[in-house]
């Protein structure tokens, strides 16, 4: 069986005999051929450069052959970008935004989502890139986005925020305004996801990554309303895979929202949330990623315990809760990927 076909079988929730693994945001710091090419290009020059952008996205598979799958490297961002609003990193860590969407006109100003294919074509180009790679090994590749959400937090804060308080300012106050901002970003999304589909994109995955700061009964109008409406607007039945973090008492309605999986974070029990929600969903996860650093032997037993939890369920993709963190130990992740494609 191909690694493609064992990934998108456990996304049909079809039996198997072991559960398809990635990690998440797994070309990261951790690896030192990561950090080789970093010395001598920027990360936007990478992500830009589709043969850079390549080059970094198989990276974990040639060091761990036996994932299943890789994620496009890239960065949510990349959106905001193209709408005319660029970014940069703090040197002190965090995303800083060349500015701050303060006003309407601000809003409105954006470009508009007939744009983007032209603005990203540069994903397209990396994603065709690297299906031809994988064309004789038949890993999965994934595309992703952000959330129209998770981005217009960035967009409004003008950065990483502690408190998100001038999104959900927009949010309470000017509700048009905050539905101007939020119907571009899910189109601009609708026409950057259809690029990545056409590019070969086998899944994508929506990162709802700030879905979880909001207040609960917001949750639908602030988020998910959206991402139902960009999910909709996707070929019929193409897998999106929806990663929302600290949303646990939404998992049900996330379930209903016509995603084919939920990437569960690392707090939930996955085996209560796969009783909790209809079996034609699959789940994806949840290992604290903070178990990386940690020792190959703590990394076997818990990885190990999850994959017991989850026996006999079909439908799992074996990830971790959140991204993979800079200081992963390599060995741990040897161990990760060994107990994950030896069980039985
Ligand atoms: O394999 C991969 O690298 C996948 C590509 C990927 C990146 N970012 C590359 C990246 C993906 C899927 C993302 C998603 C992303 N980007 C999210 C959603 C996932 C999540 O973390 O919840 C968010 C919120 C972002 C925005 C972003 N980009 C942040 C907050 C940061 C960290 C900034 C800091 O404090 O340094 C980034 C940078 C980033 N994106 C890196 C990578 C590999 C690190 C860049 C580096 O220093 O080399």
């Amino acid at each position: 069986m191909t690694h493609r076909d064992r990934f998108l079988s456990a996304l049909a929730c079809q039996p198997l005999e072991r559960p398809p693994i990635w990690v998440m945001r797994q070309a990261g710091r951790y690896l030192p051929e990561y950090r080789a090419l970093k010395a001598r290009s920027s990360f936007l020059e990478m992500v830009k450069t589709p043969e850079l952008a390549t080059e970094v996205t198989l990276q974990p598979l040639r060091r761990f052959p036996g994932l299943d799958a890789a994620i496009l490297f890239s960065d949510i961002l990349v959106i905001p970008e193209a709408l005319g609003q660029p970014y940069a990193f703090r040197d002190t860590g965090g995303i800083q935004m060349a500015y701050r969407l303060e006003t309407r006109a601000q809003i409105d100003a954006l470009a508009p989502a007939s744009a983007i294919a032209e603005r990203l074509a540069y994903v397209g180009d990396a994603l065709r890139l690297i299906k031809k790679e994988v064309s004789s090994t038949g890993h999965t590749v994934l595309g992703f986005g952000g959330s129209p959400w998770t981005l217009a937090t960035y967009m409004l804060e003008g950065g990483s925020s502690d408190d998100f308080a001038r999104a959900k300012l927009l949010f309470y106050t000017d509700r048009a305004a905050f539905e101007a901002l939020l119907e571009k970003l899910t189109a601009a999304l609708a026409a950057y996801f259809r690029l990545q589909i056409e590019a070969g994109a086998d899944a994508i995955q929506i990162f709802d990554s700030w879905g979880g700061i909001l207040a609960g009964p917001d949750y639908e109008a602030a988020s998910l309303r959206w991402i139902r409406q960009l999910v909709a607007s996707l070929p019929p039945g193409f897998p999106v895979i929806l990663y929302a973090k600290g949303t646990a008492p939404h998992l049900a309605v996330q379930a209903a929202s016509g995603v084919r999986a939920i990437s569960v974070d690392w707090t939930a029990d996955l085996a209560l949330v796969r009783a909790a929600l209809p079996a034609q969903v699959a789940l994806q996860g949840n290992l604290d990623p903070v178990l990386m650093t940690t020792t190959p032997e703590i990394v076997r037993a818990q990885a190990a315990r999850l994959l017991e939890s989850m026996r006999g369920r079909p439908g799992h993709v074996f990830n971790l809760g959140h991204g993979i963190t800079p200081d992963a130990k390599i060995e741990c992740m040897e161990a990760l990927v060994d107990t994950v494609v030896t069980f039985r």
